[in-house]
């Protein structure tokens, strides 16, 4: 597998724009199974968990083909409606084509996620909500049967336990094809479901109320293709807003949502930097100390836990002590070992990690099984003394579109070093 070698202590300056949001692109890809034709997908970023959805979706019958950001899909009535663990253990998020499927033909078989790097993740919510909606539900051998016996879903009101994100997701996706009206209380209310209704409704669904906790869907009988460009990633936007501010650089994002940042760049204000809205994006800018803050991660509009260990590394730098507090998942401080090997001062009880600043991180061999802890460590590489190996890429390339070459245009100091494939 690749790695990244990093030589730390290069300021970021200058610009870069922000590619298209992985986690608004799976689920709208899936969104194609709801209707025969051509779709055409716009600023799509180029990355593994994308080809991965493209490779399920071909698996089922459609066409699949990305030239750079566009992505087309030829989408036609699917062999066979089945997820196989061999591409649902790759990426979790391939439990989103569970709502289409069932919407589109009534019935399909998904392989359980299981357990993932950061915690069990089950998708009990999804299930309850298809049943509520008149699916019936079986578990064998590690998959999971969803049947609707009277072939079409019906629309019901679906309390979620938590605003899961793809359950959410799930169910918008089948409830725009059942019969009646489905109401989701309790929905997530992040960016990427406004985004997914956008695309709905041009697809001629009736979604109403999402980016608020309660959504209503109004079935409709068949959808149309879309054409649609899909919105800035603010993830990635958020990962280099820190990496400008750890270096004590001056960056400018292009093409972002700012709306989509607030809780991030609050927390760095806070902190010390500068963050600003200019024209169609945002500019980081830090000079002298950092201080510390405290952190908890929470849902939309929260402080997000897929920037959690990011924000960590600027605290590892700041003076004072912060307590960062990660309420979604149970096992979220992969990043901890990693950043303490480099010369942190970090201990985790529970789901509370306690940062106390320090002057500098030295240089180390380190690694981490989650996307986002991964490219806290290339963040903590591009401040730290010396050189800093980031090994198993793989994981930041299911999420960050080319992200060393994106760095080095800031003038960090990174390569990546190819290794014997998977
Ligand atoms: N949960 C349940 N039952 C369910 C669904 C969720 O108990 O049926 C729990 C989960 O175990 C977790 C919490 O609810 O503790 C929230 O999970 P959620 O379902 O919202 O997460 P997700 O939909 O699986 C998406 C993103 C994640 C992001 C989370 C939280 C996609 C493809 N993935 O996951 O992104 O961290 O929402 O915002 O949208 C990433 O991009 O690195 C990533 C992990």
């Amino acid at each position: 597998m690749d790695s990244f070698r990093i030589r730390g202590g290069a300021r970021l300056e200058g610009s870069l724009r922000v590619s298209g949001a992985k986690n608004a692109a799976l689920p709208i890809l899936c969104a194609a199974l709801l209707a025969d034709g051509e779709h055409r997908f716009r600023n799509v970023p180029a990355l593994r968990d994308v080809a991965t959805m493209g490779q399920l979706l071909e698996t089922m019958g459609l066409t699949v083909v990305q030239d750079g950001s566009v992505l087309d899909i030829t989408s036609r009535a699917v062999n066979e409606p089945v997820a196989p663990y061999e591409l649902v253990k790759k990426m979790r998020a391939s439990v989103l084509v569970l709502g289409p499927l069932v919407a589109r033909y009534g019935e399909a078989t998904v392989s359980l996620p299981g357990g993932c790097a950061i915690g069990a993740r089950p998708i009990d919510q999804h299930l309850k909500g298809l049943e509520a909606m008149g699916a019936k539900v079986d578990l064998d051998h590690g998959y999971v049967h969803v049947k609707v016996p009277r072939g079409r879903l019906t629309g019901a009101e679906v309390v979620l336990d938590m605003p899961t994100v793809t359950g959410t997701e799930n169910l918008m996706s089948a409830a725009v094809l059942a019969e009646g009206r489905t109401t989701l209380v309790n929905a997530a209310r992040e960016p990427e479901i406004e985004e997914l209704a956008r695309v709905l409704n041009k697809m001629g669904a009736n979604v109403t109320g999402a980016g608020t906790d309660v959504i209503v869907i109004e079935g409709r009988e068949g959808l149309e293709p879309v054409d649609h460009a899909i919105m800035a990633d603010r993830i990635e936007a958020g990962t280099y807003m820190v990496a400008a501010a750890a270096t004590k650089g001056n960056v400018y994002l292009d093409g972002v949502t700012f709306d989509h940042l607030e809780a991030v760049a609050a927390k760095m204000r806070q902190a010390g930097c500068e963050v600003e809205r200019e024209g169609e994006g945002v500019r980081v800018v830090a000079e002298g100390d950092l201080k510390a803050v405290d952190i908890k991660t929470a849902p939309h509009p929260g402080f997000p836990t897929d920037m959690q260990a990011q924000l960590m590394v600027l605290m590892v730098m700041a003076k004072g002590q912060s307590v960062i507090e990660e309420t979604i998942f149970e096992n979220r401080f992969m990043h901890v070992p990693e950043l303490n090997r480099m010369g942190a001062n970090i201990s985790v009880h529970g789901r509370t990690a306690t940062v106390k600043g320090v002057d500098s991180l030295q240089g180390a061999s380190v690694m981490a099984t989650d996307l986002r802890a991964s490219a806290s460590l290339v963040i903590a590489g591009l401040l730290a003394q010396g050189e800093t190996e980031v090994l198993r890429v793989y994981h930041i390339d299911r999420g960050y579109e080319h992200i060393e070459e994106k760095l080095a245009g800031l003038g960090a100091t990174i390569e990546r070093v190819p290794g014997a494939s998977a």
